[in-house]
């Protein structure tokens, strides 16, 4: 299905959404003072067409076709120290931020860290300590988001994980909000099913959380609300059809949605998928995806009137927690999102230390519900085995 959905918004960054319009990347670039940007991307992404069409764009306007790809998914701090090498040594003055949240996060940090002379942990998203650093040489940022789910592309982090302790670490600073975003739906024709499904799930995960947070901001929790009823809306028929560029489009608003509303917080689905992440190398939307249900129960007595608020937003069949928590659990399943940590190859011999790092994730202090290491363990464990009655 075609669509017609063309908009410019300044909020939170000048972002331009609509079909065909990777077309105005050379101008982007332009328009933030670049002359020699370097395109940063994933290795899967660099060899895919939609990849090449970007480079021609940019050397076509002059620009030069550089680009690095030495990314993983789940990048980390041996990408970044090649990146910001390779950004150095090419002379260039701007980055091009690629792909999904692993080449947008890459590509925003590389940016940041190019004007940087202390280590990265040294910026984790912890009180002021983005202060520490030198704003001269931050390059400027044009993201181009592939896929629908991170809103890495209007955030102001990066996650980045350790490689030596295999810990995601959130890297935080103002300036990595990129300058413009091309939010073109076309990109995301390609994506495989499964990655379609997982990112989708991780707006949908963004919105839930930030929406659930105890924290007061009326703003984030209105555009969590909506961002919801998008997701349903639409989530299952770019599913479907992956060529409903109406489904897309509206994708790749939930997505950027969702990351403006979890400035409100996230919680335990975040503190549980980032050391899952890291330690298994999981896809991270299809991990929230997987962990939603067992939190959403965990939490209940909590976010109970909140959630009869939203089955009602979402127009479901049914009233309050209960109805919320049945249309969760097969919207899930339509999209083939596993049901148990099980499943993705999380092992019970594991479970101590993932939940001493979900404990220690940031994410963590916006859970509705205060979390202890004992109650981690607890929420893992059912996840593990798929056990929707366990309430801590
Ligand atoms: N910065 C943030 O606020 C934030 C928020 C959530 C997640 N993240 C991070 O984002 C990362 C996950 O990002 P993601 O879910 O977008 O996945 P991803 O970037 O890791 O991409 C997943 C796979 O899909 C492929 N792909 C991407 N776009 C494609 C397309 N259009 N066509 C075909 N293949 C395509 C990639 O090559 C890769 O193999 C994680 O590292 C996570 O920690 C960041
Ligand atoms: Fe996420």
């Amino acid at each position: 299905m075609s669509s017609n959905i063309t908009a410019n918004w300044s909020y939170p960054t000048a972002f331009k959404l609509g079909r065909g319009r990777i077309k105005e990347l050379a101008d982007a670039c332009k328009s933030l003072g670049m002359n020699k940007p370097l395109l940063i991307t994933d290795r899967g992404l660099a060899s895919m067409a939609i990849t090449k069409t970007a480079l021609d764009i940019l050397e076509d306007a002059g620009l030069g076709r550089a680009i690095f790809a030495d990314v993983d998914p789940n990048p980390n701090d041996k990408n970044l120290d090649a990146g910001v090498k390779a950004f150095k040594d090419g002379g260039h003055d701007g980055v091009v931020a690629f792909g999904g949240g692993s080449g947008l996060d890459l590509g925003k940090c590389v940016a940041f860290m190019a004007g940087q002379t202390r280590p990265v942990w040294d910026f984790e998203d912890i009180g002021d300590w983005w202060t520490r650093a030198g704003v001269e040489g931050i390059a400027p940022i044009v993201a181009v988001p592939t896929t629908a789910g991170t809103g890495s592309e209007v955030g102001r982090a990066s996650v980045i994980t350790n490689s030596e302790t295999h810990v995601k670490k959130i890297i935080f600073h103002p300036k990595f909000l990129p300058g413009v975003v091309i939010a073109d739906p076309e990109l995301t024709v390609g994506m495989p099913k499964i990655i379609t499904a997982g990112t989708g799930m991780d707006a949908f995960a963004h919105c839930l959380e930030a929406y659930s947070s105890p924290f007061y901001h009326p703003m984030s929790a209105g555009i969590a609300l909506e961002g919801m009823r998008l997701v349903k809306e639409f989530l299952p028929r770019a599913y479907k059809e992956g060529t409903d560029l109406e489904a897309r489009a509206n994708m790749m608003a939930a997505a950027a949605m969702g990351a403006v509303a979890f400035q409100k917080g996230l919680g335990a689905v975040h503190s549980v998928s980032h050391p899952v992440g890291a330690i298994y190398d999981t896809h991270h939307g299809m991990t929230n995806g997987v962990m939603l249900p067992y939190v959403l129960v965990f939490n209940r007595p909590a976010i109970e009137e909140r959630m009869a608020y939203l089955a009602r937003v979402l127009d479901l069949p049914g009233v309050g927690f209960d109805a919320l928590l049945d249309w969760l659990l097969s919207f899930r399943k339509a999209l083939y999102i596993p049901h148990t940590l099980g499943e993705i190859g999380v092992q019970e011999k594991d479970v101590d230390t993932l939940a001493e790092k979900a404990l220690r994730d940031p994410s963590t202090s916006g859970n509705p519900r205060p979390m202890t290491v004992d109650e981690f363990r607890v929420l893992i464990r059912a996840a593990i085995c798929g056990d929707l009655a366990v309430k801590g």
